[in-house]
């Protein structure tokens, strides 16, 4: 088996910018690595994230909006995460099912329990080993997240969840942060508001740690 991992956090706090560095790391060191993303990493799973991403005049009711995210994550355990863990892969996935809880909860209000289940259906028998979340006051995320859209160009189809307002993004960082209370063993809380360079050397300590643990590194 490989090792999962996953990246989280709230919009702009360096989950993308994170995964790729630490992908780099990893392969300098010849190890197998496949980097992907959520909603994403499969046809379906791009399918669904554009119908997510793209803020029409009617957005997805916040039922339709969980199960959307469960239907990409479903696939994309059973095609793509669980068959590259069980060939010896690292996998870094940038969201999963944690980003579930603190956005469909936390931040649009389904019921906790509701959202455990459906996550639980969709990821299988499948847990990250270890998750990553970069927790950032949402004022700055937003304007990290607004800075790169308006570097690429992304425009309104990348700017759904960047459109709501702060506190629903406060209620999204506390999601996750209790999210991370209750599974200490899983989680490491990585300050973010530091350089890219600081939070990715942060990472790097957290990741020899781990592989460590998991006989990687002797
Ligand atoms: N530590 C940092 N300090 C300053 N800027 C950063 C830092 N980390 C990333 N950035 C920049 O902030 C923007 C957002 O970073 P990134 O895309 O990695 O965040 P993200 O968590 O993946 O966001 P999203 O949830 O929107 O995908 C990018 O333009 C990136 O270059
Ligand atoms: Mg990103």
């Amino acid at each position: 088996m490989g090792l999962f991992i996953t990246f989280e956090g709230i919009e702009g706090c360096g989950k993308t910018t994170q995964v790729d560095l630490a992908a780099e790391r990893l392969r300098r060191r010849s190890l197998p690595v496949l980097v992907t993303r959520e909603p994403g990493g499969t046809d379906l799973g791009t399918a669904v994230r554009a119908l997510l991403l793209n803020r029409g005049e009617r957005p997805p009711d916040a039922v339709a909006e969980l199960f959307l995210f469960a239907a990409a994550r479903a696939q994309h355990c059973r095609e793509v995460i669980g068959p590259a863990l069980a060939a010896g892969t690292i996998v870094l996935c940038d969201r999963f099912a944690d980003a579930t809880v603190a956005y469909q909860a936390y931040g649009r209000g389904l019921p906790l329990e509701t959202v455990r289940f459906v996550n639980e259906l969709s990821t299988g028998p499948l847990r990250p080993d270890r998750t990553f979340l970069f927790d950032l006051e949402p004022k700055a995320g937003l304007s990290r997240a607004l800075t790169r859209i308006a570097h690429r160009g992304g425009g309104p189809a990348e700017d759904r969840f960047e459109g709501e307002d702060l506190a629903f993004h406060e209620a999204v960082r506390r999601g996750y942060l209790e999210e991370a209370r209750r599974d200490p063993g899983r989680f490491r809380v990585i300050p973010a508001e530091g350089t890219v360079e600081e939070v990715a050397a942060a990472v790097g300590r957290e990741m020899e740690d781990l592989l460590r643990e998991r006989g990687y590194v002797l």
